[in-house]
């Protein structure tokens, strides 16, 4: 148990170091030597679009004024000219990306890692599959809904009046758990995004969650055992985790103006529309665990996109509405709060929806 938990953290902690644009530097790919007489072997196929799990990567972080070396990654083979190839990142992800030398492609970790929530969000699913979930500006939906554990997502959005669209992001995730406790991760607005503010807000039970700006900084609940918060880096960057239940990575960005320029959103001047990049892991869920995100870890789902589209959308938003942050009533909700009383006399479980 307390094995496999590490390995769940050592895969959690990679993703974050991924999701993170740390140096800039473009990663070198260090040559590989076939063995002589060989012939390389062609990588297996693409699963819709994606290499397939266990591929090897590299991490590319471009600078953004760099030499064309600076941006692109290398996939040069020194005893193979004809697989040589250069790769920049894509648009959603500028700054950080992961390169498939063996397909000469790049994708956004966000593309790649199940259990992820990126930009204007784009979840990838417990099943790889990666799809847009536009919800609606100043609502809630829930993204997770199990026996035990259920999260709503707060959407901030914006509308270009040109493209007369709304576009959309995740500022805040509110987490019910065990007895009907309540954990809030959130970003904190601003008008202008500095880099060394944090912008993270915590809250258990409605009382704020205080860890020293200081990498590795780490505060655990008195009240609720297994309940941690850790900083990855000195600001914007969070691990919160409950033993057993799961690991959320929360990662606060802005809406840069790069961004703006690519996706056309309309920032305006008055908000830098400051959101959250979510990793997640989940250790307990149930095979009936429904939700935007959640219903990809069921060990049946089947997905309903049209995975092979440019920018697959999961509709259907009426269905995940949640009536606030911390309500367990949207319509596919499979939460069951456990009162302590109704133990005794009742069997236990409360259910507050089928
Ligand atoms: C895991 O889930 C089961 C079933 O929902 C629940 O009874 C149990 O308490 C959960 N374990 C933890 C550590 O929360």
């Amino acid at each position: 148990m307390g094995r496999r938990h590490h390995h769940h953290l050592a895969v959690l902690a990679a993703l974050l170091v991924l999701l993170l644009c740390c140096c800039g530097v473009a990663s070198a790919v260090p040559a590989r030597r076939p063995r002589p007489g060989k012939p390389k072997p062609k990588p297996p196929p693409l699963v819709n679009g994606k290499p397939p799990r266990n591929s090897k990567f590299v991490t590319l972080n471009p600078t953004v004024f760099g030499h064309k070396r600076d941006y692109q990654a290398s996939c040069t083979d020194d005893q193979d000219a004809s697989q040589a190839c250069y790769v920049g990142c894509p648009v959603e992800c500028p700054k950080s990306c992961l390169v498939f030398c063996a397909y000469c492609l790049s994708f956004c970790q966000c593309d790649i890692f199940p259990g992820t929530s990126c930009g204007d969000p784009r979840f990838t699913g417990g099943d790889g599959n990666t799809f847009y979930f536009h919800g609606k500006k100043g609502q809630d939906f829930c993204i997770v809904s199990d026996a035990d554990l259920h999260i709503n997502a707060h959407f901030i959005g914006n509308h270009n009046p040109d493209l007369n669209r709304d576009f959309t992001w995740v500022q805040a995730l509110g987490v019910t758990f065990g007895d009907g406790h309540r954990l809030y991760v959130g970003a904190r607005r601003a008008v202008e995004w500095d880099e060394d503010d944090d912008h993270i807000q915590i809250a258990v039970d409605g009382e704020p969650v205080d860890v020293d700006a200081v990498r590795d900084a780490r505060w655990e609940s008195s009240a609720l055992p297994g309940l941690s918060v850790t900083r990855m880096k000195a600001v914007n960057t969070v691990m919160v985790q409950l033993d057993g239940v799961f690991a959320i990575s929360a990662n606060a960005v802005p809406v840069t103006e790069h961004d703006d320029r690519v996706h056309r959103y309309g920032k305006t001047e008055s908000d830098s529309l400051v959101h959250l990049d979510l990793g997640f892991q989940f250790h307990n869920l149930t095979k009936a665990v429904d939700g935007v995100l959640g219903q990809t870890y069921r060990p049946n789902y089947v997905t309903s996109l049209d995975i092979t589209a440019k920018m697959p959308i999961m509709g259907g938003a009426p269905k995940y509405l949640s009536s606030g942050l911390f309500a367990t009533d949207c319509a596919v909700s499979r939460f069951q709060r456990h009162h302590a009383t109704d133990d005794v006399d009742a069997g236990g479980v409360t259910t507050f929806a089928s």
